[in-house]
């Protein structure tokens, strides 16, 4: 059983000025399969912590984000009670350093936009996690897929990494079948190619087993 289980899912949007903004390429559909899979299993509450997206669940929590700074702050409200957090968002690497409060005028031929690093929002949470709370994340290659797929599961101290391998065959990008693969502390396992919904519903699988195995030790 799962007292309390975050969803962090969507883009983050960092606003230039009044009108404009820069953002990442998601639409929030994984997030969204998660939440209903999870509403299918014992736990008793869900937070679905999103960027902008059209894909918003019922029955869950919802805290409405826009930037990656806001994003981590909603999450630390929640995190410290939670059993599980996994983290789907597609959260902007970087902000615009300096927000123009007036709307930028096209004046110019070439405008330099200068931007500045936002925290890497799961890096934070698997320094701080507790041992009996499970981290999943997320990672998305092109190449040397084993090799960073290993290195993000270690340096960002996570229970399960999801990783989608992006290539020709597997696009992976508004597409509704997907192959990924499971990193756990066992190693990592193919899964074969099927629905995003059935990922979905694999992941949970996994993350109700680690919990199971992490009782035992
Ligand atoms: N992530 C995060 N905060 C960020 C960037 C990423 O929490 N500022 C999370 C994503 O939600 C995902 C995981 O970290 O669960 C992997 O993100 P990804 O962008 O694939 O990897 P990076 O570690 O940022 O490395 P790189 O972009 O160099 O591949």
């Amino acid at each position: 059983m799962i007292k309390r289980a975050i969803i962090v899912s969507g883009p983050t949007i960092e606003p230039i000025d009044p009108v404009r903004y820069i953002s990442n390429r998601s639409s929030g559909k994984t997030g969204y399969f998660l939440s209903q899979e999870g509403l299918k299993r014992d736990i008793d509450e869900i937070i679905f912590v999103t960027g902008p997206s059209r894909f918003t669940p019922v029955g869950v929590t919802v805290v409405s984000v826009e930037t990656a700074l806001q994003m981590q702050a909603a999450i630390d409200d929640y995190f410290e009670d939670a059993d599980v957090l996994i983290m789907a968002a597609a959260v902007s690497d970087y902000r615009i350093a300096e927000y123009r409060p007036q709307k930028i005028k096209k004046g110019q031929d070439r405008l330099v936009l200068e931007l500045e690093k936002n925290p890497d929002i799961l890096l934070g949470l698997g320094k701080k996690k507790k041992e009996s709370q499970v981290l999943v994340g997320y990672a998305a290659e092109t190449h040397d897929i084993f090799f960073y797929g290993q290195q993000k599961f270690d340096g960002k101290n996570l229970d399960l990494l999801v990783l989608n391998e992006i290539s020709p065959a597997n696009p992976a990008f508004d597409v509704d079948e997907n192959q990924v693969y499971f990193f756990t502390k066992n190693g990592y396992r193919q899964i074969l190619k099927m629905k995003k919904q059935d990922i979905s519903a694999l992941i949970w699988d996994e993350i109700f087993a680690i919990i199971e195995a992490k009782k035992d030790r």
